[in-house]
């Protein structure tokens, strides 16, 4: 038995819409995966995420690993019960995040050491303890311990990462064994050079996965040339199984990305945008610290149906996010968070009617017209 099972129900052009059936529940592609880096997704309440739409959420290896440890998790009854969410849970395998937030990070081809971001103690990762960690927290989803350069890199550099990725891809799946109702995914490296993609692409096949990341994007390359990547990257994957694209992004970032094959995503964007006081609207981007708001009786988005959206105006909005106050990140997070939803139900019927490219045109000439 395999972990999960992917069951794709339509495809238009390169856009596909369907099913990832898991132990835990059902999940709807093309899916957003809200972040939920410290055992919550910040200001929101688990039941109000699944409110908005999510089907399942992103946990951080590293980030539990620090605090307040797997294996406290484990004693406490796995990340699921701790933080009080029965859907889905997708685990980051720790790498990637070290090099963005630790201190003396050393990297060998045993894994990383490095010193933690919040108390300076040294800890080291290999493939193994990342299949373990992601053991404990009783992850559905489980990322392959990958590491990649930010953007731009010389050559050599990407293809020394990606190899050096690609044999921890093998000893993550040794390690992570047969468990039954989990899944394993892949994850491509290689930068922004096709054939390196392509080998990469191939080593992961050989090995054999759940599903199958695109990583080592978003880092800097800037959104054409992501795009350009993702002309051929997903391609390169098996057809039958899940792609994810790691880390993106802005709701153009995610709709380009879905028109070109990719089934899952994840961003901090939407519910970090939300205690910043930035706002993701049909229309395009708006701050809500901006005076003009001040007097403004209207909602932060017409045609959105959250909470913040129904009952508050942006006059309240921005008085609340300029007072400081805790209801602020909590309504703005779930606008966000609930309009990013909107986007992929938009996609997942459009897909499945086969009106993709008029949802798309009409999608960016909304924003393109906006007085947000
Ligand atoms: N998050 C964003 N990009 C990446 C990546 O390339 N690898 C991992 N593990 N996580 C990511
Ligand atoms: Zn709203």
């Amino acid at each position: 038995m395999t972990g999960i099972t992917f069951e794709k129900t339509g495809q238009d052009g390169k856009a596909r819409t369907g099913v990832i059936h898991t132990t835990r529940g059902d999940i709807r592609t093309p899916a957003f995966m809200p972040v939920g880096t410290a055992a919550t997704v910040k200001a929101m309440m688990p039941d109000s995420v699944a409110a908005t739409g999510a089907d399942v959420l992103l946990g951080n290896t590293y980030h539990l690993m620090l605090r307040p440890t797997a294996e406290r998790i484990d004693r406490l009854g796995g990340l699921h019960k701790f933080m009080n969410w029965d859907k889905p849970i997708l685990t980051d395998s720790g790498g990637f995040q070290v090099m963005s937030l630790a201190s003396l990070r050393k990297l060998t081809e045993r894994g990383v050491t490095f010193k933690s971001h919040i108390d300076g103690s040294k800890h080291e990762i290999t493939p193994e303890r990342s299949m373990e960690i992601q053991r404990l927290l009783g992850s559905d989803i489980v990322m392959c311990f990958d590491e990649c350069p930010a953007l731009p890199a010389d050559r050599k550099r990407i293809a020394e990462s990606m190899e050096l990725s690609m044999r921890w891809a093998a000893r993550s799946k040794e390690a992570f064994g047969e468990r039954p109702g989990h899944a394993l995914f892949g994850i491509q490296q290689g930068g922004l050079e096709e054939d390196l993609r392509q080998q990469s692409a191939e080593a992961l096949r050989e090995i054999g996965f759940d599903g199958y990341a695109v990583g080592g994007l978003a880092v800097g390359e800037g959104q054409e040339a992501m795009f350009g990547c993702l002309d051929y990257a997903p391609d390169q994957l098996p057809e039958d199984k899940p792609r994810y694209l790691m880390g993106v992004g802005k709701p153009d970032d995610i709709v380009g990305a879905v028109a070109r094959g990719i089934d899952m995503m994840d961003c901090v964007l939407p519910s970090r945008s939300g205690r910043t006081g930035q706002v993701f609207t049909r229309l395009g981007v708006l701050n809500i610290k901006n005076a003009r708001h001040m007097d403004d009786p209207r909602p932060l988005d017409e045609h959105c149906g959250c909470p913040a959206c129904r009952n508050y105006s942006r006059a309240y909005l921005h008085h609340v996010f300029r007072s400081q106050e805790i209801i602020s990140s909590m309504l703005l997070t779930w606008h966000n968070l609930h309009y990013y939803q909107d986007i992929m139900a938009g996609m997942r019927d459009a897909i499945t009617a086969g009106t993709f490219a008029a949802w798309q045109s009409e999608f960016h000439a909304t924003r393109a017209q906006g007085d947000v």
